[in-house]
């Protein structure tokens, strides 16, 4: 299965089988804006429990939070987001529709490096074992012509960016002639920067004054309450504080599916350490997060990291780690070394000392911060696409989903061989007796492979069929999702075997 394919499935497999839907679908859903269904909702529950566990639970200097959305809208000033959260825009005249300059630009790029790519593919063909694709993609004239193209592009963007001359990028849109995807026209406004925070009012009289702003980031729940938690839970620096919770965009670009939201889940870490450690604790996270990954058992080779040559001003090491979605490496989650900058703002902005007294060295001082900050409808993503796999059993295609069992939507399915006998009645004895520990399902309807394909096709790692010897020998077969095996157990041994393949601890025990 190629990559296009792979993402096509995973998205129309997403919806048949209640894990994503459009939102508002009946009135022809809100671009950019999902609804989780009901296994959906189970699986991303369990992505933020496992990160909240292993920041919370495993971690014994981290402090859980959850702020509200609304904060004072100064909150915002000091941030830096109301100044400087904002792309650059463009609207086509004819069509009326507005675009990211920097993405128009972008996918002006992608067509010149198809085009590179396919004169490589043609030399190939022609000259056969002896091509040399790095010499060629250095002397060929046409190649070469479309890597300038492409580099002429970046560093007039970068430039245009940075000092702020918009005039220089549409110039550049100008220059390369590119045209409205709707219209066809090169009737282009001017750049404008646009910035992405949702704003609504504090009371009902809309006074321009009281205007609140839909957090754009959960980072700033915790800078903002950084001495609460602090001075509540004595702690001792380094310490951390965790969040989770939604975050709101006004992304102008929808674009694949649920990786690029108005409306998403970050799960953020602040650790506030002394100055002049920041560094050690950034490689510390870096690391740390990356094995968290890795415990989920994708391929290491699926994940790399993309360390951040130019960094935002307030920061001195960024690194986002990225991961192969079938449309190319893209950043799941960022650790930024944030300085002081976050907490000195609000001290500026609100007039109140966010220092740390530390009583061995009697000495005060505003912590240094590293940030870890994860999507979680990006994660939920990743976890489809790594766990989506198409097998052929008796010349039929099974479709299945080998999430780690922790996370599975539900963990197992007891199925009573046929609907008589008593058998159905023995199912529910079991499913009640375990469902105080175990998100299960129970089902009598049609034949035991369709229910066993219907399991595999939201990731239910075990079934468990009870049969007529199960009346005599208090006994069961359990059905592994991934290898197909099946094995006969006692009933009375269920809860530990179910306990011991899906319990979280023992993803949390890899992280130890
Ligand atoms: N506090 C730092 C911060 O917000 P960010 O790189 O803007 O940094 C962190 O966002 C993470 O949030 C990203 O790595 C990504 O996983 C997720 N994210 C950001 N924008 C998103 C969007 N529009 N839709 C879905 N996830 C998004």
């Amino acid at each position: 299965m190629n990559n296009e394919d792979l993402f096509k499935k995973v998205v129309s497999h997403c919806k048949e089988y209640g894990f994503v839907f459009p939102s508002s679908e009946i009135y022809d859903g809100l671009a950019a804006v999902y609804d989780y269904g009901q296994n959906g909702v189970e699986l991303r529950n369990n992505i933020r429990q496992y990160w909240w566990k292993s920041m919370t639970q495993l971690q014994t200097n981290i402090l859980g939070i959850d702020a509200a959305i609304f904060m004072h809208p100064k909150t915002w000033k000091a941030s830096g987001h109301i100044d400087g959260f904002s792309d650059p825009m463009i609207d086509n005249k004819d069509s009326k529709k507005r675009y990211r300059a920097d993405v128009l630009l972008e996918d002006h790029q992608e067509k010149l490096r198809a085009k590179a790519d396919k004169e490589v593919e043609k030399a190939r063909a022609r000259f056969g074992d002896s091509f040399d694709e790095t010499m060629y993609r250095s002397t060929n004239p046409r190649v070469v012509e479309y890597l300038n193209a492409i580099a002429h592009i970046d560093n007039t963007l970068k430039e245009g960016l940075e000092t702020g001359n918009l005039g220089m990028i549409k110039a550049l849109i100008e220059e390369l002639g590119i045209v409205c995807p709707v219209s066809g026209s090169k009737y282009w406004t001017d750049v404008r920067q646009f910035n992405l925070m949702y704003s609504t009012q504090m009371s009902a009289v809309e006074s321009g004054e009281d205007s609140l702003y839909l957090r754009p980031e959960t980072a700033q729940g915790i800078f903002v309450n950084f001495l609460n938690v602090q001075k509540s839970g004595r702690a001792k620096i380094p310490f951390g504080i965790a969040q989770t919770g939604k975050a709101f965009r006004n992304e102008i670009v929808a674009r694949q599916f649920i990786m690029r939201m108005k409306e998403f889940e970050q799960m953020e870490m602040q650790f506030f350490c002394k100055p002049g450690t920041e560094l050690e604790w950034y490689a510390y996270w870096k690391e740390q997060r990356l094995k968290w990954h890795l415990s989920l058992g994708v391929y290491a080779a699926k994940y790399r990291y993309h360390d951040h040559v130019k960094l935002a001003h307030y920061a001195n090491a960024a690194v986002d780690i990225e991961f192969d979605f079938p449309f190319g490496f893209k950043e799941v989650e960022g650790i930024h070394s944030r300085t002081d900058f976050d907490l000195s703002k609000h001290e500026e902005f609100s007039g109140k000392k966010l220092r740390y007294f530390d009583p061995e060295t009697n000495e005060s001082y505003i912590p240094y911060v590293v940030e870890t900050s994860i999507g979680l409808d990006r994660m939920f993503l990743l976890t489809l696409c790594a766990s989506y796999t198409e097998d052929t059993v008796d010349g039929e295609v099974r479709t299945v989903l080998r999430i780690p069992p922790a996370l599975a939507p539900v963990k197992a399915a007891i199925l009573p061989l046929v609907k008589k006998d008593g058998l159905p009645e023995m199912a529910e004895k079991i499913y009640n007796d375990l469902r105080f520990d175990f998100k299960l399902y129970i089902e009598d309807k049609d034949s035991i492979g369709k229910r066993y394909r219907r399991m595999d096709a939201i990731g239910t790692p075990f079934c468990i069929t009870v049969d007529h010897d199960s009346l005599i020998n208090e006994d069961v077969t359990i059905r592994y999702r991934d290898t197909m095996e099946q094995r006969r157990v006692k009933i009375s041994e269920l809860r530990d075997i179910l306990h011991r393949e899906t319990d979280m601890s023992s993803l949390l025990q890899k992280l130890a």
